[in-house]
C-alpha cells in the first residue's frame, strides 16, 4: 500500500480534526493509506526535551515518514498570517531529503484553520507551499470543480482546505470543510497513485 503522510501541527485541535478529514479522503482511494504525524510544541528553552511519543494523538513525525511516503498533506493552525513554529522547526530538520532529492516530483497539498474568517488563510496556505517547491515537490489545491467551493460561507480555498475556527477556536468543521478536507486527501491519493505506475488500482472505493 503506498502512504501519503498527513503531517500537522495542532494546538488546541481544529487542525488536528481536519487532519483526521484528508486521511479519510486518502483513504477512500483503493490501494492508499493515510500516515497521521505530529510534530512537538517548541519550547524557550533549548535544552528542554518532549518525550519522544506524545502522551496522546499521532505519533511525532521523523525524516524516514516524509521519505517513506508517496505525498504529504501539510496541515498548521494560521500563526500571524503565517504557519505555526512547530511546523517549521520540523520542516528546518529536512535539509538531508532536500540534499538527496527524496521528495522531488511527489504530490503535496496544505491545510490550515484561522480564528478569524480574514485573518490570513490563503497567506498561511501559500506560504506553507514555498518549502515545498524547494523541495520539489507537485503542490496541489482544490479545483472550483468541488461545488463547495463556490458556495462555502467558511473556510475552503482553492490553494487547500481551511476552516474557521471562531474567536474560541471551538467552532466544529463545517459539511463544506470537511467535504473540502477529503477532497484535498483523495486528490493527493489519486496523484500519488498516477505519479507510481507500479501502484494497482487507485479508482476511488
Ligand atoms: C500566536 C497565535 C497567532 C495567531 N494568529 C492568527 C492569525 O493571524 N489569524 C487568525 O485568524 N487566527 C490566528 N490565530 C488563531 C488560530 O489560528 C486558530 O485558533 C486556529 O484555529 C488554531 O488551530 P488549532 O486548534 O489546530 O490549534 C493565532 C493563534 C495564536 C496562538
Amino acid at each position: 500500500m503506498a502512504e501519503i503522510l498527513v503531517l500537522y501541527y495542532s494546538r488546541y485541535g481544529a487542525v488536528a480534526d481536519m487532519a483526521r478529514r484528508v486521511a479519510r479522503g486518502v483513504e477512500e482511494v483503493h490501494g492508499m493509506q493515510a500516515r497521521l504525524r505530529t510534530v512537538p510544541p517548541v519550547s524557550t528553552v533549548c535544552e528542554a526535551v518532549e518525550d519522544s511519543i506524545p502522551s496522546e494523538g499521532a505519533p511525532y513525525a521523523t525524516v524516514e515518514d516524509l521519505q517513506e511516503c508517496a505525498g504529504l498533506a501539510l496541515g498548521s493552525p494560521t500563526r500571524f498570517g503565517n504557519m505555526a513554529a512547530p511546523l517549521k522547526y520540523f520542516l528546518d530538520s529536512t535539509s538531508s531529503l532536500w540534499l538527496s532529492g527524496a521528495l522531488a516530483g511527489k504530490p503535496a497539498g496544505v491545510f490550515t484553520s484561522t480564528a478569524s474568517m480574514h485573518g490570513g488563510q490563503e497567506t498561511t496556505l501559500l506560504s506553507m507551499m514555498l518549502p515545498l517547491f524547494h523541495h520539489g515537490m507537485l503542490l496541489m489545491g482544490l479545483p472550483y470543480t468541488e461545488p463547495d467551493l463556490l458556495t462555502t460561507e467558511t473556510g475552503g480555498t482553492p490553494y487547500g482546505a481551511s476552516h474557521l475556527a471562531g474567536a474560541d477556536s471551538k467552532r466544529p468543521l463545517s459539511d463544506a470543510e470537511i467535504r473540502l478536507c477529503r477532497a484535498l486527501g483523495r486528490r493527493l491519493a489519486h496523484a500519488a497513485g498516477a505519479l507510481n505506475p507500479g501502484r494497482p488500482d487507485t479508482s476511488t472505493q
